[in-house]
């Protein structure tokens, strides 16, 4: 990618986050172990589905973003390890469901064969649905959040999942997404689908933090802006991406940016919406450098 205006982090910054990064990738993964078991030797298949797709490679970047605002509020980590597992686990429930033949009918996924080519389409489908279910519990059954907390998560949680998320986004994007599809149509769906559950990974930090408006409005304009600006890059690796280094099948989406605007006015986009994400962090200037570097991070990224 093109770098953009905002100054990019020195390269020891960038060393040091990712570094961090990393550290924090092996917390949600120790925890998702601990909060994703199977005590029934009846359902060993069905979890092996469940564990075939949450340890594939993900990047945890909704998680990540979930502890960096929560570190930057003051939270302590163990209040936000549930929620942050929570967010990983629908994020990887909704890729499952995504790639089913009646969906968008995925067939490679983080470079291995998609969960239903391996386990069936039945048992992948019951993976996405347990893996789903069980996250809302985790963060229900969490030890140490308080419990009006936990309604205000939850409720996040399930709303942004439903037809004003995620299944909105998906909806439309099946029934509308073609060639012909305007900008605004495009919006809805990338709001709906993929920057919603970002945003929500900073709101449920906010929550548990007690950010005031202001501070929650404010990720959720760089978490919005964010969101978009992957999307329309993963319509630029979708286009123009190494197969290889994406891990997905290529030139599988109908109508999205790059179709919209061609190669060179969609990279200009994912400056654009970089811009606007960075611009609404400013008010956090002295702490907001992990949500510069994961900005950094996720448009430098080739998969
Ligand atoms: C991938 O988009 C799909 C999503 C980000 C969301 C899918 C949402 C659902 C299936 C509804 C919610 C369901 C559950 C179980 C939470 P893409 O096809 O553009 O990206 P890809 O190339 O990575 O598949
Ligand atoms: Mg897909």
């Amino acid at each position: 990618m093109p770098s953009h205006k905002s100054e990019p982090a020195e390269e020891h910054e960038m060393e040091a986050f990712l570094a961090h990064f990393k550290g924090t990738r092996a917390l949600i993964e120790s925890n998702l172990k601990q909060l994703v078991v199977n005590n029934e030797p009846l359902l060993d298949v069905l979890f092996k589905a469940i564990n075939y797709s949450l340890y594939s490679g993900g990047k945890r970047v909704r998680p990540q973003f979930c502890f960096i605002v929560g570190e930057m509020l003051g939270v302590p980590e163990e209040q936000l390890i549930s929620s942050a597992c929570a967010l990983e686990m629908i994020h990887t429930a909704s890729l499952i469901m995504d790639d089913l033949p009646h969906m968008d009918d995925g067939k490679i996924r983080r470079g291995k064969p998609a969960n239903h080519l391996v386990f069936g389409q039945d048992v992948a489908a019951l993976a996405s649905i347990g893996l789903l279910t069980r996250a809302y519990e985790v963060v229900l059954n969490d030890p140490v959040l308080p419990d009006d907390k936990k309604i205000a998560v939850v409720g996040k949680l399930a709303n942004v999942v439903g037809s004003d998320g995620l299944v909105g986004g998906q909806f439309v994007d099946l029934k509308y997404s073609d060639d012909t599809m305007d900008h605004s149509t495009l919006e809805y769906i990338h709001m709906n689908k993929t920057a919603s559950l970002f945003v929500t990974s900073g709101t449920t930090a906010a929550i548990i933090g007690n950010a005031t408006m202001e501070t929650t409005r404010a990720l959720e304009a760089y978490a919005g802006n964010l969101g978009f600006a992957f999307q329309i890059l993963d319509d630029l690796l979708d286009a123009s991406g190494n197969p290889r280094e994406v891990g997905k099948e290529l030139q599988k989406d109908k109508g999205g940016f790059v179709t919209l605007y061609g190669i060179e006015k969609s990279r200009q986009l994912v400056l654009a919406y970089t811009e606007k994400a960075l611009n609404a962090i400013k008010i956090f200037d002295g702490r907001n450098d992990k949500l510069i570097g994961l900005c950094h991070i996720l448009l430098n990224r080739k998969s």
